[in-house]
């Protein structure tokens, strides 16, 4: 399968990899969103379908819940399991701090949902996600879609005033028409640049009512691993402060795609 890899999907791949040894038998576990985290559930479903693991799983997007049923991983909803062990989900940044934003494929507040009602939250990112100061990637806010204009207008004065390089505010589109999320509401994606005080940040937008959600994910994750295009595999852990790094190699059986 390597050859058949990108080198960005291949540090994609291996993080999910390395992931697994997160994963234990009886877990109930939240099920992240984007092309890393379908790296993951791939690998859950190999994991269910040939070695029978039993896992309680929950999914942070409908996309994520369909690819999870395809994977034979039997899905639930939150409310019938309420409290997860731990979720692993991808992420658009993460700084030292362990902050992230997320919400770059939309299923930002499901996966806040999820990652807080979860004891632990390991992030799976390849090297590329790893910044020093969040807001390169454009931070994804969800409206409602009623008044969303007028939504628009707040977020624009509000983010004048706080410590930013770019101000401009865009709709996020499909095709030509807005996204909607699962939820029915809108995506306002923010071209900040760099966000100085993220805590800040998210509680002056989440003042703003016809704000659902941020992707500002602060203070939620305990562990990032970071998939490298040299194959090497980092483990960062915010609580314990320890960083670990192995080589995860691609072997034949790997081949997720063949035996969907
Ligand atoms: C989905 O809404 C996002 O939060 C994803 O978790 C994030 O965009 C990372 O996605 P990739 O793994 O596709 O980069």
């Amino acid at each position: 399968m390597s050859e058949e890899l990108s080198p960005a999907e291949k540090a994609k791949f291996i993080c999910a990899k390395r992931a697994m040894d997160f994963v234990k038998p009886g877990m109930r576990l939240g099920l992240g969103t984007g092309s890393t985290a379908t790296w993951l559930v791939r690998l859950i479903g190999e994991e269910v379908r040939k070695n029978g693991l039993q896992i309680i799983a929950v999914a942070t997007s409908a996309q994520t819940a369909n690819l999870a049923r395809e994977c034979g991983i039997p899905v639930h909803t939150l409310d019938e399991v309420k409290w997860l062990d731990l979720t692993i989900d991808g992420a658009d940044e993460f700084d030292p701090k362990l902050n992230l934003i997320k919400g770059g494929g939309g299923a930002l507040l499901q996966e806040k949902i999820v990652a807080t009602a979860s004891d632990r939250v390991v992030v799976i990112a390849d090297a590329s996600k790893d910044v020093e100061v969040l807001g390169r990637f454009p931070l994804p806010v969800e409206v409602v879609k009623f008044g969303w204009m007028t939504t628009k207008g707040l977020i624009e004065e509000a983010i004048s005033n706080l410590d930013v390089l770019g101000q401009t505010v865009t709709l996020r589109m499909k095709n030509d028409t807005p996204f909607v999320t699962d939820e029915g509401h809108y995506i306002l994606d923010l071209h900040l640049l760099q966000i100085g005080n993220p805590r800040e940040m998210s509680l002056i937008l989440n003042q703003i009512p016809g704000v659902v959600e941020t992707g500002l994910f602060l203070d939620i994750a305990d562990v990032v691993v970071i998939g490298h295009v040299d194959g090497r595999v980092e483990v960062r852990d915010i609580n314990t402060g320890t960083v670990e790094f192995e080589r995860i190699d691609i072997v034949e059986q790997d081949n997720m795609f063949m035996d969907l």
